[in-house]
């Protein structure tokens, strides 16, 4: 039935596509109607923009308090950055408005994409349950937008629109250090390639759903270094400092299943286009020799408290009250105890728009080119 569906839908579009390359004789007063590419967003609080502004959550999972906000925007927008993030930087790449998170109250234009990320979400319904816009409340967002696009703009349009746009996703982190942030025994339930089978497989169902819908272009960011994120190594007092192996290893593990499923959705699904952008080693790097990225610090975080500030009290809204502000967060790789300041997103947003594809740092697409192909 979905195959069905799909085939159906693949041949509809390339009538429409012959169609509309059609448009270009009718005359001047009558321009072909512009088929934009829109953005659309899913995930964690690497991508989201303030969803989590207007849900009933904690400030565990919120930045709209200052410092958050303070270089670019000049006040907190629900941002886990003193700035922009890796979306807002690809859509001003690709000529976009910044995409607009699918909460806000009055969100009515949907044509050039929307954003569906939520801080502490992960790909599994358990993760941070009851605080957070899980993986699969997003695609249903996502359900709502695609059937008022396509009431909107007409069957056409909308179907045009949702095919041509770029899907872009972060997620799993919060799957991976949410057992050791919270007291859950998922660790001890599931042996670790289980549960990377489990968070991988749920990612995999919403891919597969959206490539149903008619989306074709896709792009992935892998995950950091998790253990050694400021607010991990600090989890354990006993370490001393030194990063949490197993949340490492468990993200060590994911970036592997991640990048063989995703070849593989390639070759099974026709006409599905991807990038993969290696943030793990793009950001090792910068934690490892910041000053050769323009950073001071690779390993603290600005704002903060406790070694590496990897107490999560950024704002002194949450459970500790007392933090630390660094003077200059352009020195800094880490913003807070999880996230990254403006500068270090930048950097990364750039490589994913636009790496070479010697370097390895994404594939097989680049940005860039799945937003310029059709
Ligand atoms: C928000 O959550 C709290 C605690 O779970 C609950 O007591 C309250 O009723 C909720 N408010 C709304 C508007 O849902
Ligand atoms: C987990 O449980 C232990 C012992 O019951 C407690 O000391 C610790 O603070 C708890 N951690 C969290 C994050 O709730
Ligand atoms: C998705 O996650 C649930 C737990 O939330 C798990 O039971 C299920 O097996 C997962 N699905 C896949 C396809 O892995
Ligand atoms: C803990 O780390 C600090 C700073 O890296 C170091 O000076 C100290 O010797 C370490 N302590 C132990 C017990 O390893
Ligand atoms: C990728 O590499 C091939 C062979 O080295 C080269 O021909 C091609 O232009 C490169 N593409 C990009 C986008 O850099």
């Amino acid at each position: 039935m979905g195959r069905l569906c799909s085939v159906f839908l693949i041949l509809f579009l390339h009538v429409t596509l012959i169609a509309s390359s059609c448009q270009g004789r009718k005359p001047k007063e009558q321009p072909a109607k512009k088929h934009r590419t829109a953005f659309f967003i899913f995930g964690d609080s690497f991508l989201d923009v303030g969803n989590n502004n207007f849900i009933n959550t904690t400030t565990l999972d919120q930045a709209n308090f200052w410092p958050y906000g303070e270089t670019y925007f000049k006040f907190p927008t629900g941002r886990f950055s003193d700035g922009r993030l890796l979306p807002d930087f690809i859509a001003k790449y690709a000529r976009l408005p910044l995409i607009p998170p699918f909460l806000q109250p009055g969100l009515h234009r949907y044509y050039n994409g929307v954003n569906f990320a939520s801080a502490g979400a992960g790909a599994l319904v358990e993760t941070f349950q009851g605080d957070v816009i899980g993986l699969k409340t997003q695609l249903r967002y996502f359900k709502k937008v695609e059937k008022r696009l396509r009431r909107k703009l007409g069957n056409d349009e909308g179907k045009m629109t949702v095919s041509k746009a770029v899907y872009l996703f972060s997620i799993g982190s919060n799957d991976y250090m949410s057992p050791f942030l919270t007291n859950s025994s998922t660790l001890n339930t599931y042996t670790y390639s289980t549960f990377v089978g489990m968070v991988t497989g749920n990612l995999t169902s919403i891919i597969k759903e959206i490539y149903k819908r008619g989306g074709r272009k896709f792009a992935f960011i892998n995950l950091p270094n998790l253990g050694c994120l400021p607010a991990m190594r600090v989890i354990e007092s006993r370490n001393n400092g030194s990063c949490l192996e197993e949340a490492s290893f468990l993200a060590t593990m994911h970036n592997k299943v991640l990048k063989n499923l995703l070849s593989r959705l390639e070759k099974r699904l026709k006409g599905f286009k991807y990038s993969l952008f290696d943030l793990n080693t793009n950001l090792r790097q910068r934690m490892l020799h910041p000053s050769k990225y323009g950073f001071k610090d690779g390993e603290a975080a600005c704002c903060g408290t406790g070694q590496f500030r990897g107490v999560y009290s950024c704002g002194g809204k949450r459970t500790v009250k007392e933090f630390e502000l660094c003077e200059s967060p352009t020195d800094y790789v880490f913003w807070d105890s999880f996230h990254l300041t403006e500068r270090a997103y930048r950097q990364l947003a750039d490589k994913m728009w636009s790496a070479t594809n010697h370097s390895h740092d994404v594939g097989p697409f680049c940005v860039r080119k799945l937003f310029q192909i059709q």
